[in-house]
């Protein structure tokens, strides 16, 4: 049964080590090789995340697969090659693209995602739903990260695999990435048997956010510890790396992640003038349903009192109000 897949799982190792070979030691690949440099990838990333190069040419992996004796249907069914509707022929899914293989749970490559680095769309392209990928249950860099996640009790989350590699070559070695979808259940399955902290590092810009605060909360209410880093600048964490250091991020991730209710609080005041009594009121009435959702009462008169003394109110009537929500909640 485990062994149902394995020429689907052959298929990615071989074509994983073709791309690698091709963005390294060939002509035809330097301008991709080029490319990663330029951005910040070192040679060292390069080896330790197996990255590689697609060639534009459309029946390359075709003829590759072909030569060692896979079947056509089954690569077709692995998301390696596509049958074109009209001719019957195969060419490609990934052509002219940089290419990142994505590990499964157990490090076997499950599928790729190839970046267009000269104005192609879309950006990214992923592997299709396989009887071995599913890009929702995947955590970039899982496998390789458990051992570091496991020894720190911590994992950090973030949006994007080019962060991941950045944070690693920053010393994070207990990075991981969602693939620029959302946080699932079983995600969270994964990541709570290992650790019970979660920094999430998403990209700063207004998107980042709004995923932050979801994903903030889904892990807050699986018990896991929540802290959360708000990047200056709307930067993503591998562009603060590239312009302030492997240094700076460190010590950025390290001293300025907020806990879950001060993040909550700083992205509750986002667009709101709070010199607007309404707007202002809006304001305490959304952090006081944050805090009547807290579940330990310290928590819950510690951040009463933050508030109180935030916009000189009395704690009195803060508490009032924050009994009423967490009744109606309870
Ligand atoms: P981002 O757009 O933030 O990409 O999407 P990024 O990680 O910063 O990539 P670079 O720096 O531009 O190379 C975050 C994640 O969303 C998924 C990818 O998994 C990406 O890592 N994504 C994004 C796609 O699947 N397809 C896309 O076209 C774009
Ligand atoms: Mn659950
Ligand atoms: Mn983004
Ligand atoms: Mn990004
Ligand atoms: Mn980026």
């Amino acid at each position: 049964k485990t062994d149902e897949h394995a020429d689907l799982y052959e298929a990615h190792e071989l074509m994983a080590k073709f791309y690698r070979h091709l963005l390294l030691n060939t002509e035809e690949g330097s301008e991709a090789l080029a490319y990663l440099h330029e951005r910040g990838f070192t040679n060292e990333d390069i080896d330790r995340f197996q990255i590689g190069w697609a060639v534009p040419q459309p029946e390359f992996t075709v003829n590759v697969l072909q030569k060692r004796g896979f079947s056509a249907e089954r690569m077709e069914a692995a998301g390696l090659i596509v049958r074109n509707e009209d001719s019957g022929r195969y060419f490609d899914r990934f052509r002219g693209r940089i290419m990142f293989p994505l590990h499964d749970q157990k490090g076997r490559v499950a599928g790729f995602s190839g970046r267009a680095f000269n104005g192609g769309q879309p950006k990214y392209l992923n592997s299709p739903e396989t009887p071995i990928f599913h890009k929702s249950n995947l955590l970039y860099h899982f496998s390789a990260a458990k051992t570091a996640i496991k020894k720190k009790k911590q994992f950090i989350l973030f949006e994007g695999f080019a962060d991941v590699i950045a944070a690693v070559r920053s010393g994070f070695q207990q990075s991981v990435a969602v693939m620029g979808t959302s946080l699932t259940e079983e995600h969270i399955r994964q990541l709570k048997r290992l650790a019970d902290q979660a920094v999430i590092c998403y990209d700063g810009d207004k998107a980042g956010l709004n995923a932050a605060f979801k994903a903030a909360d889904m892990l807050a209410q699986h018990d896991l510890n929540v802290k959360v880093t708000v990047l200056p600048e709307q930067l993503d964490p591998d562009e603060f790396i590239k312009q302030k250091g492997a240094d700076a991020f460190s010590a950025y991730i390290t001293d300025s992640s907020l806990t879950l209710m001060a993040f909550k609080m700083d992205y509750l005041k986002r667009g709101k003038n709070l010199r607007d009594d309404e707007q202002k009121f809006r304001y305490i009435e959304e952090v006081l349903t944050e805090i009547a959702g807290l579940k330990k009462a310290v928590e819950r008169d510690h951040y009463l009192r933050r508030l109180a003394d935030e916009f000189s109110l009395s704690l009195q009537a803060l508490q009032e109000q924050e009994k009423a929500l967490f009744l109606k909640k309870r």
